[in-house]
């Protein structure tokens, strides 16, 4: 979405946040109390307490960290604000999610074709597609303490409730300013500079030319999105596309944040999975809410529960200038805070860009005085209808997630801890298996005994064709479990001095904790029928 109208109010959706199957409004507390209850009963041994759902990001930053699926990136020199790299672990999980929409997206449909465009594009794209005027935040500085400030993430410097007060506008922001209604979160100032725009656009130059050189001025792109329609008619003609049908793309962009923050949900770099869905004028609005209810199941498929998933209908005055209209699926990043409705943030964006972007990159559309609108495009990016004979820009119905945020909310979601009556608390990733980072770990009872360690290696290959696993000795059997629970491996296989002598293994559920004996002739069947796969 372009910055031009982003989230300046607070605003409540007007579609019903879901509930947690009573006709009640959801109530986390009551969630995560039912729970407790249910876990109690089930019958593992450690398990007397049971929390659902990470209680704030923080949590997930340590266990990332402590597990390798995120590290603070440049540590050894300080650290680079926003930025991020991603472990042994979280580049499996990254990729798992990347995976799983590629095959949601693509393959498993019949109206969807694939891209992978440039980061850096010609710079009359941006120029075109509105990002040079209008893809800016509004900052603001503290004259005091010298931080640099999001105007529309400014602090009131005396608590009200009422939300009529929030400005929805720049102008609104800068006549409070003045007034004295906000302080600078950093030092409580209220001498703060007027809000201007500043673009989000990293730039760089192409070739070995001057840096202020105007005509070698490039950006990192922002979004994945114009990228696809500049090649639509690329794809339309090679691959003897009909309306409707969609162009699907993963990679990076880059916004240069004003204020990127809470571990990797907003970081300046990030990974987006967007996919334009070109329609007819006049199908356009069904095959949006077909694309909210798709997405919305989507998320659900992976692994991440109903009850923290929520819609929100973008306001008026909140949409980008090329939207009709736009439906954000929110996950609940926050849910520390005591303001339910501060609790949700954006996950997925799914946007009725209507026929703004090609219209915007066709070298025929005219204003009034017959001027081209567009003088630089070479092409018209029309469609022409078989039936109706008729030429018209196509539609387009926009889902937009980041790779990033789609992670923080799996980990979220995933996250539970079990506490036993001595009080130690162990965690466990429960994430859908699809997206576990290994699906099963293969650990030798004794490392000592080299038959034992033998078969439980030789085991590990044999497996590794089938499915993601990994050989662990690193410890005794009951660190080894736990290391597995807290990064969410579905299943242990533990090889034992019995296994020398009747062929089978013992097989671990990360989730009851109950143990099987297998045959190891059947272990690839077994596992292949108890791996969950996203349906
Ligand atoms: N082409 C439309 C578009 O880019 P967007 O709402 O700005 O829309 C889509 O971005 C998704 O990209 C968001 O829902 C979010 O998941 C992800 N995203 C956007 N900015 C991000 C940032 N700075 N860090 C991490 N993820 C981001």
């Amino acid at each position: 979405m372009l910055r031009q109208s982003r989230t300046l109010t607070s605003s409540q959706s007007s579609v019903p946040p879901f509930t947690d199957g009573t006709d009640l409004p959801f109530n986390p507390k009551l969630f995560t109390a039912k729970l407790a209850v249910r876990s109690s009963i089930h019958n593992s041994p450690f398990a007397i307490y049971e929390k659902v759902s990470a209680p704030n990001i923080e949590t997930i930053v340590s266990l990332a960290k402590r597990r390798g699926f995120v590290y603070p990136s440049s540590d050894i020199y300080g650290g680079l604000g926003s930025a991020w790299d991603y472990g042994p672990m979280g580049v499996e999980l990254y990729n798992n999610v990347k995976q799983a929409w590629w095959r949601w997206m693509v393959y498993e449909r019949d109206d969807i074709e694939g891209l992978d465009s440039s980061i850096i594009l010609n710079r009359l794209v941006w120029k075109y597609s509105g990002h040079e005027e209008t893809f800016t935040d509004p900052l603001v500085d503290c004259r005091e303490c010298k931080t640099r400030l999001r105007a529309d993430k400014l602090e009131k410097a005396e608590k009200t409730n009422d939300a009529s007060e929030e400005p929805a506008f720049l102008k609104d922001i800068a006549r409070r300013i003045e007034q004295g209604y906000y302080k600078c979160p950093s030092c409580g100032s209220k001498n703060l500079t007027e809000p201007r725009p500043f673009n989000l656009m990293f730039q760089t130059h192409v070739g070995a030319t001057a840096e202020d050189d105007a005509s070698a001025l490039v950006y990192l792109r922002p979004e994945t999105a114009q990228g696809i329609f500049i090649n639509f008619l690329n794809v339309l003609v090679t691959s003897r596309r009909k309306l409707p049908f969609g162009i699907a793309q993963m990679g990076k962009s880059f916004r240069n944040e004003v204020t990127p923050g809470n571990f990797i949900f907003r970081t300046r770099e990030f990974e987006q999975m967007e996919m334009e869905y070109f329609v007819k004028p006049g199908e356009d609005e069904a095959a949006h809410q077909e694309w909210i209810d798709a997405c919305n199941q989507w998320f659900q498929t992976i692994g991440i529960s109903n009850a923290n998933l929520r819609l929100y209908e973008q306001p008026k005055e909140e949409l980008a200038h090329y939207a009709k209209r736009t439906v954000d699926i929110q996950y609940r990043f926050f849910p520390e805070r005591e303001d339910e409705e501060r609790q949700w943030d954006e996950l997925m964006g799914i946007a009725n860009r209507t026929d703004f972007d090609l219209k915007t990159h066709s070298k025929k559309p005219e204003d009034a005085e017959g001027k081209r609108l567009n003088p630089d495009s070479t092409e018209d990016l029309s469609y022409f209808d078989e039936q109706t004979k008729q030429r018209f820009y196509p539609y387009v119905i926009e889902p937009a997630a980041g790779v990033n945020r789609t992670v923080l909310a799996l980990l979220m979601d995933a996250y539970s801890e079990k506490t036993n009556d001595k009080g130690e608390t162990r965690v466990i990733l429960k994430l859908h298996h699809s997206m576990a980072p290994i699906k099963v770990a293969v650990l030798p009872l004794a490392k000592n005994k080299p038959e034992i360690v033998g078969m439980a290696k030789a085991l590990k290959r044999s497996l590794q064709p089938i499915v993601r696993a990994v050989y662990d000795d690193t410890g005794g059997i009951g660190k080894l479990y736990a290391r597995q629970d807290e990064i969410g491996t579905p299943f242990c296989v533990t090889v034992d001095h019995q296994s020398l002598e009747d062929e089978a293994v013992t097989v671990r559920d990360r989730d009851t904790w109950e143990q099987e004996r297998v045959k190891v002739a059947d272990l690839p069947t077994h596992l292949l029928q108890r791996i969950a796969v996203v349906s």
